[in-house]
């Protein structure tokens, strides 16, 4: 079987994917057309021409603006139904899908119009695609703990349609300790807790998120290799990161793919999982990640598959279920 292929139809899962992130510029013009919504650029292919970044904040800077055309339930389901659909072909068996809600909050959106469009296609999907799911609640971090804070209360209303809370957006001169009080108050409402950290920011980030946060995983967490004490608590404890190559190379975190320090992670033992992280702007869904993965390192079927089995043992699945999975990846590899 070409590498490919196998690549493509290894069962897997996907940790690390902002929905919002998954609005490619086509889905974006119909959006905005359909809400009467003016766009700066006048084709697709100007808007993709745009987006390029060197850095988080010149990305966050596109993408919150991009997110500006989801207005209405019908387009969040949308969003959400198309990642799915390529999520399908892409073998991907479930998903962690983090969302933004205070994107849009901000802008009057009602939280229950986000949270009910997303899920609809997410219970759609489990039932017409066969992919099973969980949802994750980001809280942005350039805004103040307090808002965090608020929007957790309103996440209440909701509770058995959450899974975690993360926190994403800007990292730098932002730390997991601002976040303290609202993670706590998570942790005690039920919610598995993740962080982005150590993907601009530095290794302190990643042991304030571990301490301070008590998160289940790391997101990025590449810079990590920095601090050897931190490198030997991730090996001991298997916290898993859920790295995301071509983000990283995008946003100019590592100069090219052979520069990522993905293989030093994994040859040193840490539970490390790929992603695709924000597909629309990074140029790939998680098979182009591994692709590109496979490719710089020349990793062999089995580090592929070693791949695919942490991606489901770092998962916020039953144990049983997550023995289903990996049994489907012994089978696959048996074929
Ligand atoms: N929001 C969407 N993508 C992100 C990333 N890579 N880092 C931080 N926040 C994000
Ligand atoms: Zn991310």
């Amino acid at each position: 079987m070409d590498m490919n292929v196998f690549i493509r139809d290894i069962p897997k899962a996907e940790l690390h994917l902002h929905i919002e992130g998954t609005l490619e510029p086509e889905t974006l013009f119909r959006i905005a057309q359909r809400n009467g919504i003016k766009i700066k650029f006048d084709s697709v292919e100007k808007l993709r021409q745009a987006y390029r970044f060197n850095n988080l904040q010149s990305f966050l800077d596109i993408y919150y603006e991009g997110a500006g055309v989801l207005q209405h339930e019908t387009d969040f389901y949308e969003l959400t139904w198309e990642y799915l659909l390529k999520a399908k072909d892409q073998n991907v068996r479930h998903v962690e899908i983090f969302f933004d809600p205070q994107t849009h909050t901000e802008r009057g959106i009602p939280f229950e119009t986000v949270i009910t469009g997303i899920y609809q296609a997410l219970s759609d999907g489990a039932r017409d695609l066969n992919i099973s799911f969980c949802l994750i609640m980001c809280f942005l971090r350039h805004l103040p703990e307090s808002e965090a804070m608020e929007t957790l209360l309103q996440a209440l209303d909701f509770r058995d349609k959450i899974t975690g809370v993360g926190l994403d957006s800007s990292e730098s001169g932002h730390p997991p300790s601002k976040f303290m009080r609202v993670f706590e108050k998570a942790r005690n409402e039920g919610f598995m807790t993740v962080a982005h950290a150590g993907e601009e920011g530095p290794p302190e980030y990643i042991w304030e998120a571990i301490q301070d946060l008590k998160v289940q995983r790391i997101d990025h967490g590449v810079r990590a290799l920095e601090d050897k004490s931190l490198m030997n608590e991730l090996k001991r404890r298997q916290i898993p990161l859920t790295v995301c190559p071509l983000s990283n190379i995008k946003l100019c975190v590592f100069k090219n793919i052979r520069e990522h320090n993905f293989k030093a992670l994994f040859d040193q033992g840490v539970c490390v999982t790929v992603n695709s992280d924000d597909p629309a702007y990074f140029g790939g869904y998680v098979v182009e990640n591994y692709l590109a993965l496979q490719n710089a390192f020349q990793l062999t079927r089995n580090d592929i598959a070693q791949l695919a089995m942490n991606s489901f043992n770092a998962a916020f699945i039953s144990q049983d279920k997550k023995d289903m999975f990996i049994d489907q990846i012994k089978k696959f590899m048996a074929e």
